[in-house]
């Protein structure tokens, strides 16, 4: 197993770089941050690594529901309690909710603690443990409270993925193909060729964690490169938002898994993506992913979802689009008129 390009993160086992967690954990009381599925991970950490035996554990509530300021507030309290200062150490053990609001809280407990990320899910280790943002969700809208800062270290070991459920697993799995789509042909190709089972996790991983950070390098404060990772994700948002008004819960990966699909074929109808291209991406992510979808009369409210976006002024809406497998182009605005015009004809035709 190998360092990946950020030489903050780390993929492997826990025993490998027991030696790093131990030296930055020195001379520091130790907190550590999971939810109720997360608690096993935890207990994996503490009999891997003896030093972490005696930690203060807080468990939070799994489900974006509890990603909130009032659990914050719980974990503040809690460090509180236990006597935490400010040369503390908080140690985030969980998917991307778990890092997301550890790193809040550890940010913003008294002006700032040193973290650290240990992703157990697929998606917490090549998407939100990586690049900086840090936040929770605030009337009913995802992460508009938060900072960007980064941890310490971020330690990726697949081991977790053991106890990941299935659609959680392919939830991240989409994130990943989204990589491939944005900026490596070979990374796409390698994992659209192969059953999901046979797949070299670890090689995956570390290809997507690779791009990741050297996008979220090149432009951490998202002013243009860091958008090429919205692909998929403007219509993914929108459709996630809809089924959640209707009460139809499904999970982040799927809904962009739909969005890459229909991102896709708006980069075809504005001739940037060529139609075999479209059609090998469309074919693959239906393979992958249960289909979700709208009809004719929900183009309205979803371009309105769409203008809720911080990036969308009233007429034109900001896409990120593919003009070939392997390579994303950013600020693509796209006028409202055209796009409902575009939604249409997807329906139409699929
Ligand atoms: N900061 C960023 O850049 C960024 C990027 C993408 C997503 N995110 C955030 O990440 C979150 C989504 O991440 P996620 O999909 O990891 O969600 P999550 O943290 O809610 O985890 C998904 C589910 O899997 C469980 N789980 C996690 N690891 C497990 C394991 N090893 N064994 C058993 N169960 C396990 C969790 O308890 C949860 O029920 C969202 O809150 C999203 O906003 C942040």
């Amino acid at each position: 197993m190998k360092t990946v390009v950020n030489q903050k993160i780390k993929l492997g086992s826990l025993e490998q770089h027991a030696k790093e967690l131990i030296e930055i954990s020195e001379n520091k009381k130790v907190f550590i941050l999971c939810d109720n599925n997360t608690e096993q991970c935890v207990n994996y950490l503490k009999n891997k690594i003896s030093i972490f035996r005696n930690a203060g554990t807080y468990t939070i509530k799994s489900g974006e529901k509890f990603k909130t300021l009032k659990t914050s507030q719980e974990i503040w309290d809690f460090l509180i309690t236990k006597k935490a200062n400010r040369n503390d150490l908080l140690i985030n053990v969980g998917g991307g909710l778990i890092t997301d609001i550890g790193g809040f809280v550890a940010s913003t407990y008294k002006r700032g603690i040193q973290f650290i990320n240990i992703p157990t899910s697929l998606l917490g280790m090549i998407d939100a443990s990586i690049g900086g943002k840090t936040g929770v969700n605030f009337n009913g809208i995802k992460n508009q409270i938060g900072l960007f800062n980064n941890p310490e270290i971020i330690l990726c070991d697949p081991y977790f993925l053991k106890t990941l459920p299935k659609d959680e697993f392919l939830s991240g799995l989409a994130e990943v193909l989204k990589h491939g789509l944005i900026h490596s042909r070979e990374h796409w190709d390698y994992c659209s060729s192969l059953e999901i089972d046979k797949l070299d996790i670890l090689k995956i991983i570390n290809e997507s964690i690779s791009i990741k950070t050297k996008i979220v390098c090149i432009d951490p404060q998202e002013k243009k490169e860091r958008k090429l990772l919205n692909f998929g994700h403007t219509i993914g948002h929108a459709i996630e938002s809809m089924l959640i008004q209707k009460h139809k819960q499904t999970l982040h990966g799927f809904a962009v898994a739909s969005g890459i699909i229909i991102e896709s074929f708006i980069s075809l109808e504005l001739n940037h993506l060529k139609e075999e291209d479209y059609i090998e991406i469309k074919k693959t992510i239906n393979e992958i992913f249960p289909k979700l979808t709208f009809i004719k009369s929900e183009i309205p409210a979803l371009i309105e979802l769409m203008k809720t976006d911080k990036k969308n002024n009233s007429d034109e809406i900001n896409f990120t689009l593919i003009d070939e497998i392997g390579h994303g182009i950013v600020n693509q605005n796209i006028n409202t008129a055209q796009l409902k015009l575009i939604l249409e004809k997807y329906l139409e035709i699929s």
